[in-house]
C-alpha cells in the first residue's frame, strides 16, 4: 500500500490526503443543519438561497434561485410529508409553478462559495398547506406582502409603471389592517429527498463527495450513503 509519506513528493499534502471528513452514517438532515448553520456565519447574504431547477413533463429543463424557509426530518409532516424536507415558497402561477404542476418533482443546489461547498438535493414534491402558506406569507414584512401579491410572477408585464401602480393600489387597500390577503396562487413546496449529495472542495481536484440515498419504505425508512469520486 502507499503511505502518505511516499506521496510526499507528488506535492500533495496530509489535509489533501485526509479521509473523508463528510462522516459515513450521518443523518443527512443533521448534517445539513451543520453545513447552513456554517454558512450563517461565512455569507456576505443569503446562505439560505439555492437554485431550485424543475422540468416540463417532457424533460425540458430550468432553474432559479429561491429561499429556503423550512427543513429537517419533520418538515411537512403536518400536511402529509413524511420522511422530511426542504422547503420554498412561490407564486405558482410562475414558470416553475406551472413545471411543478405538470411534473411534481425538482432539484435543489446549495453554494455555499465561503466554504468552498456544495448540496445538491433531489425528490419529489408537496404543495404545503393552505395553513402554512398564510403562515409564511404573513410572517414577512407588510412592504414584501404587497410587493408579491402585485406581482403576477413570471408573466409579461408592459410597463414596470403598471406593476408600480398595483403595488400602490394594494398598499393603499390594506394599509389600516397592516396585512395582505394570501394571493391564491402564491404556496409553498416542500421536496422530499431521495438523493442528498455533500460535496467539499480539496486542493488538486481532490474533493471530498458523499451521497445518501434514501432506502426502505414507511416506517422503514433510512439512509444509505457511499462516497463518490470526485
Ligand atoms: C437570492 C434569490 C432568492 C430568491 N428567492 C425567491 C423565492 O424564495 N421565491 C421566489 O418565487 N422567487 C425567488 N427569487 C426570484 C427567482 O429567482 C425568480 O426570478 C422568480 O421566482 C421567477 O422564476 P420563474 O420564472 O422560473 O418561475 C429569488 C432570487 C434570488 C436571486
Amino acid at each position: 500500500m502507499t503511505s502518505p509519506d511516499s506521496l510526499a513528493s507528488t506535492g500533495l499534502d496530509s489535509a489533501q490526503l485526509a479521509d473523508s471528513e463528510i462522516p459515513a452514517g450521518a443523518d443527512p438532515f443533521v448534517l445539513f443543519a451543520q453545513w447552513l448553520a456554517e454558512a450563517q456565519q461565512s455569507e456576505i447574504n443569503d446562505p439560505n438561497a439555492m437554485a431550485l431547477a424543475t422540468a416540463t413533463p417532457d424533460g425540458a429543463p430550468s432553474v432559479r434561485m429561491v429561499l429556503l424557509k423550512g427543513h429537517g426530518a419533520e418538515e411537512g409532516a403536518d400536511y402529509g410529508v413524511i420522511g422530511g424536507g426542504f422547503t420554498f415558497f412561490t407564486n405558482a402561477g410562475s414558470r416553475k409553478g406551472g413545471e411543478i404542476r405538470a411534473n411534481m418533482q425538482a432539484s435543489l443546489l446549495f453554494h455555499w462559495k465561503s466554504l468552498r461547498r456544495q448540496v445538491r438535493i433531489e425528490g419529489p414534491l408537496t404543495e404545503v398547506s393552505p395553513a402554512r402558506a398564510d403562515a409564511y406569507f404573513h410572517s414577512r414584512p407588510y412592504k414584501s406582502q404587497v410587493g408579491s401579491a402585485a406581482s403576477d410572477q413570471s408573466r409579461p408585464l408592459d410597463t414596470r409603471q403598471t406593476y408600480i401602480d398595483r403595488v400602490k393600489a394594494i398598499w393603499a387597500k390594506h394599509q389600516e389592517e397592516g396585512r395582505v390577503p394570501r394571493p391564491s396562487e402564491w404556496t409553498g413546496f416542500t421536496l422530499s429527498p431521495q438523493r442528498i449529495e455533500f460535496w467539499r472542495d480539496r486542493d488538486n481536484r481532490l474533493h471530498d463527495r458523499r451521497l445518501f440515498t434514501l432506502t426502505g419504505a414507511g416506517d422503514a425508512l433510512g439512509w444509505s450513503d457511499t462516497l463518490l469520486y470526485p
